[in-house]
């Protein structure tokens, strides 16, 4: 393994590093002192422009990039939403950010709070998720009564105050639009975009939306600067630490820190400790399961970043990896997917609400070998109807009202397209002659 020092992950485990005490002795909120008392606005928002800190939610938007949207003479209020929803199958890294350092988290709220002229942010965390919430509420708590949150913080003139909401638990609330419906009170559905939410958020109000993972590394950024950020991982273009979550076939499952760009094969076979039981890696899927699943033969030296997984015809996405060996059954896996997907769909557009639940039938079929030679064809076609063709260099071709339509398509179609022979195998005699 590399001598790379954890950063995001470096109190994890230590006793009391949820609270505020243990933060302030470890040099916890100096950032945050900083971006209130010694910058402004446009310092805050070029350091990170300049880091390159890509959004760890899923797209990868460059965070300064987003806040730089937010229009400034605009007498509207600005709000900041942390998006701790984290619903994607196979990932779990927020989660354990939030409980192993919830104050990391709300610091970089606080940078980002003052970069976009926030006053009042809130944290939108999974339902499921009470006793990450109560800890969260408990920390906000001790910051409000230490003048880290409230009127005029640091002893500045800068007011700020962050309130922890509960999701209702669909996985659909953390599309940010349906995160800022759901949050204003309203059935969790996606709006059309444009309007962005930099534009057009909470209460029509400008609003960033931002993953816990990109919030929580604003405050090393401040601290040792953008070109420190910019030296972490395979290159600057894509650069940081990352969270990477292994789960599956996997030895050792888990959370992992590493650089960005770390090799998937690293990440599996040294990490994670390689396959259960030594068995041939088949597959994974490298970014939780809206991304493509990746052949054992495409993963050999990919690097785990936004623009190698893209080159790959896949997506960094959320960083979970899920890892598949050689006694995985492709099509039951496929099925899997796409009872989820059917399930979780909001149900606002046709072609996702009818395309989903009509990809579980004719899987389903499949998996009880009553699958027709034609379904597979079919399959490509309801995938192509819904979320377009899967084309990473021509862009999105999506449908749909929000991306869970692409979400749904590209991975069921990748599945399809690389283990044809095994859907072909399910086949009855009959058909497959
Ligand atoms: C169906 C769907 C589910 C999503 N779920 C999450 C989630 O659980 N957590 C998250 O941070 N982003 C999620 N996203 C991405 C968000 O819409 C948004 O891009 C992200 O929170 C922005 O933060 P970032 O720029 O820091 O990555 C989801 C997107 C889609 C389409
Ligand atoms: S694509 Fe699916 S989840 Fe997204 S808005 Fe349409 S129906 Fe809802």
């Amino acid at each position: 393994m590399s001598d790379y020092q954890p950063i995001l992950t470096m109190h994890a485990g230590q006793p009391g590093s949820a609270t505020r005490d243990y933060y302030l002795a470890n040099g916890g909120y100096r950032a945050a002192r900083r971006a209130v008392l010694d910058m402004n606005s446009d310092d805050i928002i070029q350091m990170v422009k300049y880091s390159n800190l890509q959004g760890r939610g899923g797209a990868g938007f460059p965070a300064g990039v987003k806040w730089s949207f937010v229009p400034r003479d605009d007498k509207r209020a600005k709000y900041l939403i942390c998006n701790a929803d984290e619903g994607e199958p196979g990932t779990f890294k927020d989660r354990m950010l939030i409980n192993h350092n919830p104050h990391q988290l709300i610091e970089g709220m606080i940078i980002a709070s003052r970069a976009i002229d926030c006053h009042l942010a809130f944290i939108y965390i999974r339902g499921e998720f009470a006793k990450e919430a109560r800890l969260l509420e408990a920390a906000v708590e001790e910051c409000r009564a230490s003048n880290i949150l409230g009127k005029k913080i640091f002893g500045g003139k800068y007011d700020l105050d962050i309130l922890v909401y509960r999701g209702g638990g669909a996985y659909i609330c953390g599309e940010e639009m349906a995160l800022i419906e759901s949050l204003e009170g309203k059935r969790g559905w996606p709006r059309i975009k444009p309007p962005f939410p930099a534009i057009e958020g909470y209460l029509r109000c400008p609003t960033i939306v931002n993953n816990v993972e990109t919030l929580s590394n604003l405050p090393h950024i401040v601290n040792n600067g953008a070109e420190w950020f910019r030296g972490i991982g395979a290159s600057p273009d894509s650069p940081g630490p990352k969270l990477y979550c292994l789960s599956g076939h996997v030895r050792k499952p888990g959370v992992y820190e590493a650089p960005m760009g770390t090799k998937l094969t690293t990440l599996i076979f040294t990490h994670a400790g390689g396959t259960t039981e030594g068995k041939k890696l088949k597959a994974a899927i490298p970014g939780g399961s809206s991304a493509p699943v990746l052949t054992a033969d495409e993963i050999e030296d990919l690097k785990m970043d936004f623009p190698s997984l893209t080159a790959a015809g896949s997506m960094l996405g959320s960083g979970g990896i899920i890892v598949m060996d050689e006694t995985t059954d492709m099509v039951q896996a496929c099925y899997n997917l796409a009872r989820f997907y059917a399930h979780e769909s909001c149900g606002q557009c046709t072609p996702c609400r009818e395309g989903t639940t009509w990809l579980t039938k004719v899987l389903r079929r499949f998996t009880q070998g009553r699958g027709r030679m034609e379904d597979i064809d079919l399959i490509g076609d309801i995938t192509d109807n819904i979320g377009g063709l899967c084309d990473f260099s021509k862009g999105s071709f999506g449908k749909t009202i929000c991306p869970f339509g692409e979400a749904v398509s590209w991975p069921i179609r990748a599945f399809m397209d690389k283990f044809r022979d095994e859907f072909e195998a399910y086949l009855p005699k009959e058909e497959a002659a």
